[in-house]
C-alpha cells in the first residue's frame, strides 16, 4: 500500500521509521516531513496543509492510507474531508478529536462515562465572578486548563488563591487567545504520570507498551513545562494490575462511549494518566501519538505497523499485525536548543548523527533543516536520541553515550531521563 504521513516532528520520524519496516508498505510519502524523514519517505510537492490539495494528492498518487501525526488538522476535520472523498485515514474525525481539542468536552465525556479523572468545573469568561467564588473554596494547588488547543502550554498549576486568580484573569483576557476563554478548573492529582497509546478502529483497540514523558525542562522535574524532554518505555509504574484498571475503567468506556454517542474513535487514543496507589486517573486525552513517547514506544515496535494502522482505519483491527514486544526497553533523550521552551537561537550546524547511529542509537529529527547539504538546528526540540536494550538501565546508558557523539552550539538536554524508573 501507499501511505501519506502528515507531520514534521520526532513523532512522525518514529512513525515513518516503523512504517518503513512494514511488509505491506509499498511507498511512503510525507508532508511536510523533515530531513530525517526524507531519508525514508518521499517528500511531496504539497504546498500547504490544505485539505483539498491533500485530497487531490491522495487521489492522484493512489494513496491507500493517510496517517495524521499532529492534533491540529484532526481538530480541523481533515479526517472527515478525506473520508468523504473515499480515502482511508488513521486519525479521528473532528467530533471525536474534541477529546483533545476541548478539555471541557473531555471532562464532561469522562463524567458521563464514569471515567476516573480529577474533579472539575468549567467556566467561561462571562462567568468570571462565579469562577472566582469557586476558586475561593478550592484546595490548593489547583489546576487551570485552557479549554482549547494551546500547543501543550494551556495548563497552569497555581499554588494559592492569589496566583490562581491572576492566572485565571489572564486566561479570560486572552493569554491563550480563544482557547483560554473557557477554562477548566480542576483538582490537583498526586501520583506519578504515565502514558498509554491505544490503536483504535472505532469499536476495538490494542495498546502499545506504556511509557513516561518528562515534561519539565530541567533535571529533577524542575523548570518550565515543555513539549517533553525525553521518554522511556515501558513504564514500570504501569503494572499488570494498573493496566487491567486502565482497560476496564478508562479505555473500554472511552471507546464504547464515543461509539455510542455517534463519534467512533479511529486512530491513536493517548491516555495521559496520574497513578496513585495503583489507581489510574486521566489527566488528559490526546487523539494522536504522543511526542516524545512515540519515539520510545515505536522503537520497540515489532510487526507490520502499516497493516495495523490500515486495518484500524478500515474498522477491523488486525491485532496479529503487532508482535509481542516484551523484554525490551527504550529510552529517548531529547536534545533541545538552550533556552527552550522560551527563546532560543537556531541555525547551528549539527554534527555526529552518523557516529551516534554507529553506536546503535536511533536519532530521530524534529527541529532540523537542510541548507546547502548541512543539517542545521531549526527548532526548540532538535533531536531525539533513542536506544533499545534488554534493560532500561542499559538503554539509558547507551542513549547518553550516543549523545556524546553529537554536537551543535547551544545543545541542551536533561541528564536524568528514565532515572525515576530505575
Ligand atoms: P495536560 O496538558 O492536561 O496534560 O497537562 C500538562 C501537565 O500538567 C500534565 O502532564 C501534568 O504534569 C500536569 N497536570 C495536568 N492536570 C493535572 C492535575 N489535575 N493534577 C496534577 N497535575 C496535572
Ligand atoms: N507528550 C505529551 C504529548 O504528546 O502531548
Amino acid at each position: 500500500m501507499n501511505i501519506l504521513l502528515l507531520g514534521s516532528g520526532g513523532r512522525e520520524h518514529a512513525i515513518a521509521r516503523a512504517l518503513s519496516f512494514s511488509h505491506s508498505l509499498d511507498k511512503l510519502y510525507c508532508y511536510p516531513g523533515n530531513p530525517g524523514i526524507y531519508d525514508i519517505a518521499e517528500k511531496t510537492d504539497i504546498e500547504k496543509l490544505d485539505f483539498q490539495e491533500i485530497t487531490e494528492f491522495c487521489l492522484s498518487h493512489n494513496i491507500t492510507l493517510v496517517v495524521v501525526g499532529p492534533e491540529k488538522p484532526l481538530a480541523d476535520g481533515i479526517s472527515n474531508i478525506l473520508t468523504q472523498n473515499g480515502i482511508k485515514v488513521f486519525g479521528p474525525t473532528k467530533q471525536a478529536a474534541r477529546l483533545e481539542s476541548s478539555k471541557g468536552f473531555a471532562k464532561e465525556f469522562m463524567a458521563r462515562h464514569n471515567i476516573p479523572t480529577a474533579k472539575y468545573k468549567i467556566f467561561s469568561a462571562k462567568d468570571e465572578k462565579s469562577a472566582y467564588e469557586y476558586l475561593k473554596n478550592c484546595k490548593f494547588p489547583v489546576v487551570l486548563k485552557a479549554d482549547g488547543l494551546a500547543a501543550g502550554k494551556g495548563v497552569i498549576i497555581a499554588n494559592d488563591f492569589q496566583s490562581a486568580r491572576v492566572s485565571l484573569d489572564s486566561m479570560f483576557k486572552g493569554m491563550f487567545a480563544e482557547a483560554g476563554k473557557t477554562v477548566v478548573i480542576e483538582e490537583f492529582l498526586q501520583g506519578r504520570e504515565a502514558s498509554i497509546l491505544a490503536i483504535c478502529d472505532g469499536k476495538d483497540y490494542i495498546t502499545l507498551p506504556s511509557s513516561q514523558d518528562h515534561k519539565r525542562a530541567l533535571d529533577g522535574d524542575l523548570g518550565k513545562n515543555t513539549g517533553g524532554m525525553g521518554a522511556y518505555s515501558p513504564a514500570p509504574i504501569v503494572t499488570e494490575s494498573v493496566m487491567d484498571k486502565v482497560n476496564e475503567k478508562i479505555l473500554k468506556p472511552a471507546i464504547e462511549g464515543l461509539r455510542v454517542e455517534g463519534f467512533p474513535f479511529v486512530g491513536c487514543l493517548y491516555a495521559g494518566l496520574m497513578i496513585d496507589n495503583d489507581e489510574p486517573e486521566v489527566v488528559e486525552f490526546n487523539v494522536r501519538f504522543g511526542d516524545p513517547e512515540t519515539q520510545a514506544v515505536l522503537s520497540l515496535f515489532e510487526g507490520d505497523l502499516a497493516k495495523l494502522l490500515y486495518s484500524a482505519a478500515c474498522g477491523s483491527l488486525d491485532k496479529s499485525a503487532i508482535k509481542e514486544m516484551k523484554g525490551k526497553h527504550a529510552c529517548c533523550v531529547i536534545i533541545a536548543s538552550e533556552g527552550y521552551p522560551d527563546e532560543y537561537k537556531k541555525g547551528f550546524e549539527i554534527t555526529g548523527i552518523e557516529d551516534a547511529e554507529k553506536t546503535g542509537a536511533i536519532v530521530y529529527q524534529s527541529g532540523t533543516k537542510l541548507q546547502e547539504e548541512k543539517l542545521l538546528g531549526d527548532g526548540g526540540r532538535v533531536l531525539g536520541v533513542t536506544c533499545v536494550s534488554t534493560t532500561l538501565k542499559t538503554a539509558i546508558e547507551q542513549a547518553y553515550d550516543a549523545i556524546k557523539k553529537i554536537n551543535f552550539s547551544n545543545m541542551f538536554y536533561r541528564k536524568d531521563i528514565g532515572k525515576k524508573a530505575l
